[in-house]
C-alpha cells in the first residue's frame, strides 16, 4: 500500500487542527481502565503523548500509513520509554504480540480508511481483529439520516441550517467560493449528508483541494457494527454530539441558534464480552 496517497499538503496546519479537540478525543480516559493502547492513525503521536502524561507507564503503540506522520511521531517519542510508532502492520503486530492490548483507538481515522480502496478497508478491519483488544474506542464524524433530502418547507433544524448556509454563501464571497468548489467536486448540497460534509470542511483553506475530495462521512457504520458483534464485542457507550469548537464556529459563521446545529460526531466504546 503506497503512503503517497496519505501525503498532506500542509502538515503543520493539519497537525494543529487535530490537537484542537484533544480533550474530547480523550473522552474514554476516565471511562475505562487501561495500561496499553494501540492508536490506529496516530498521526504525530499527540494523543499517546497526552495519555502518557497521566500514566507514564502506559504502553502506547502508534500506527500510521503516512511516512511524514510516523517520522514526526518518532521524534516526539524519542524521550519516552514506552511509546513506539510503526508504519508497517507486521512490525506493529510483532510489538503487540506479548502485550495484552487494553484499547485500540480509532480517532478520526475510520472515515479516512473508508475513503481508501475496498482492500484498504479490509486490511484495517483485519488489523482490528488481529489486535483483539479488550476495548475498541471510536470517535469520528457521523450523519445518521444521510440520504434524507432536505425540504425547506418543513420547519426543522436541518432546513434552518440549509437556509442559513445558502444565505451566507450568497452574501459572503469566501463562503460562495467554497460552496462552488464543493459543488464542482462533490455535487449538489441538498441532503443532510452533503450539507453536513460541507459544513464540516468549508473552513479549511490551506488543504482545501485535499479535504474537499474526501468524504468525511464515508464510514459504513452498519459494517462496523456487524463486524464488532461478530468479533464478540458489545457496545458500552454511544454518544452523538457536536464538539464545542464546531458548534461555536457554525453558530458564528452562519448566524445559527444552538438548536439548529446538527450533531456532527459519534463517540463509541466497545468491550469484548
Ligand atoms: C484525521 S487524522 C487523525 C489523527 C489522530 N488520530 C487524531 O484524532 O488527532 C487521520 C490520520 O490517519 C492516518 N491514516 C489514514 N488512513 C489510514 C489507514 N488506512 N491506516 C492507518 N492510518 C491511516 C492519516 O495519515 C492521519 O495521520
Amino acid at each position: 500500500m503506497s503512503s503517497e496517497k496519505y501525503r498532506i499538503p500542509d502538515i503543520d496546519f493539519y497537525q494543529k487542527e487535530m490537537i484542537k479537540p484533544m480533550a474530547e478525543k480523550l473522552f474514554f480516559q476516565d471511562k475505562i481502565n487501561f495500561n496499553s493502547i494501540v492508536d490506529v492513525g496516530c498521526a504525530d503521536g499527540a494523543l499517546l503523548l497526552e495519555l502518557s502524561k497521566s500514566n507514564p507507564n502506559l504502553i502506547g503503540l502508534g500506527y500510521d500509513l503516512s511516512e511524514e506522520m510516523v517520522k514526526d511521531a518518532k521524534d516526539n517519542f524519542k524521550d519516552t520509554k514506552t511509546l513506539q510508532v510503526f508504519q508497517d502492520k507486521d512490525l506493529l503486530l510483532a510489538a503487540a504480540k506479548d502485550t495484552k492490548i487494553d484499547v485500540i483507538n480509532l480517532s478520526s481515522v475510520l472515515h479516512e480508511i473508508y475513503n481508501g480502496a475496498k482492500k484498504d478497508v479490509i486490511f484495517a478491519l483485519n488489523l482490528i481483529k488481529e489486535i483483539n483488544a479488550e476495548h475498541i474506542v471510536i470517535r469520528d464524524m457521523y450523519c445518521g439520516m444521510e440520504n434524507k433530502t432536505i425540504d425547506i418547507a418543513i420547519d426543522e433544524p436541518w432546513s434552518k441550517l440549509y437556509q442559513a448556509v445558502y444565505k451566507t454563501c450568497e452574501e459572503k464571497e469566501y463562503f460562495f467560493n467554497k460552496l462552488s468548489s464543493y459543488l464542482f467536486h462533490r455535487g449538489p448540497v441538498n441532503s443532510r449528508y452533503r450539507l453536513l460534509d460541507f459544513v464540516l470542511k468549508y473552513r479549511y483553506d490551506v488543504n482545501w483541494e485535499h479535504e474537499v475530495q474526501e468524504d468525511y462521512l464515508a464510514v459504513k457504520w452498519d459494517e462496523i457494527f456487524t463486524l464488532f458483534k461478530v468479533l464478540g464485542y458489545e457496545l458500552l457507550l454511544k454518544r452523538k454530539y457536536s464538539p464545542a469548537f464546531i458548534k461555536q464556529t457554525l453558530m458564528k459563521d452562519f448566524a445559527l441558534e444552538e438548536d439548529s446545529v446538527p450533531k456532527t460526531h459519534l463517540q463509541m466504546v466497545w468491550k469484548l464480552s
